[in-house]
């Protein structure tokens, strides 16, 4: 069991692109912890969102985190540009990285906290030996590139053995979030998470901060 807080990430994913600013503000009202970013390159995944440029633009609008999740290969090149833009947490994935270790460590070069994500598909072994050098950990539970999909059980069951290996390691401050799928009704099921990421279930509902409130009450019970 842990101490940590949940903490609560919508994905602007899901917001409204042609008012992004107010959007982020709105969630940041509302009682968001983080605000999740997805960069996707249209590479690792099919779509292309938003750089550098437009989340520099958006943070000027919220004082809470900005959580960068990069699907984007070689991610490298661009971590410097992402923190210079505002990042608290720059997320590379293990699957786009042949020198996850050095992108985690130059991550937190720069003053930023590092994590790393896995696919649905990729086993918690290939993140084993960068346990130590990360602060956070993104499970997908989602395949990426899309708001909207159903989470994946055996994905959301990663969480529970990540834990205990983070236990043991006595690795007792790596945040583990979760990304894809979460909403109201089922976010309770992701318990073994620090962080939960949702977009389209914080965007897409009429009342932002009802909705992250009853997501607190849920994981509360
Ligand atoms: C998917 C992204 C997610 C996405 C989640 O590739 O990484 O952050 O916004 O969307 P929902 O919460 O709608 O599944
Ligand atoms: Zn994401």
């Amino acid at each position: 069991m842990t101490a940590r807080a949940p903490l609560i990430a919508p994905s602007i994913l899901s917001a409204d692109f042609a008012r992004l600013g107010e959007e982020v503000a709105a969630v940041s009202e509302a009682g968001a912890d983080w605000i999740h970013v997805d960069v996707m390159d249209g590479r690792f995944v099919p779509v292309i969102t938003l750089g550098p440029a437009i989340m520099k633009a958006a943070g000027r609008h919220t004082t809470k985190p900005l959580d960068v999740h990069l699907m984007i290969v070689e991610p490298e090149r661009h971590i410097d540009a992402f923190a210079e833009a505002g990042a608290a947490v720059i997320t590379v994935h293990q699957e786009t990285c042949p020198h996850l270790h050095m992108t985690l460590r130059n991550i937190r070069k720069l003053g930023c906290k590092a994590g790393v994500s896995i696919n649905p598909g990729t086993p918690i072994a290939a993140i084993e030996p960068v346990l130590v050098d990360v602060d956070v950990i993104l499970v997908m539970t989602v395949n990426p590139g899309w708001g909207g999909q159903s989470a994946i059980q055996s994905a959301i069951d990663k969480t529970t053995v990540l834990r205990e290996m983070l236990d043991a390691r006595g690795l007792h401050d790596v945040l583990i979030e979760v990304d894809g799928g979460v909403k109201v009704d089922n976010i309770a099921d992701f318990g073994a998470a620090d962080v939960f990421v949702s977009g389209s279930g914080i965007f897409k509902s009429d009342d932002y901060a009802a909705t992250i409130t009853a997501m607190r009450a849920a994981l509360a019970k």
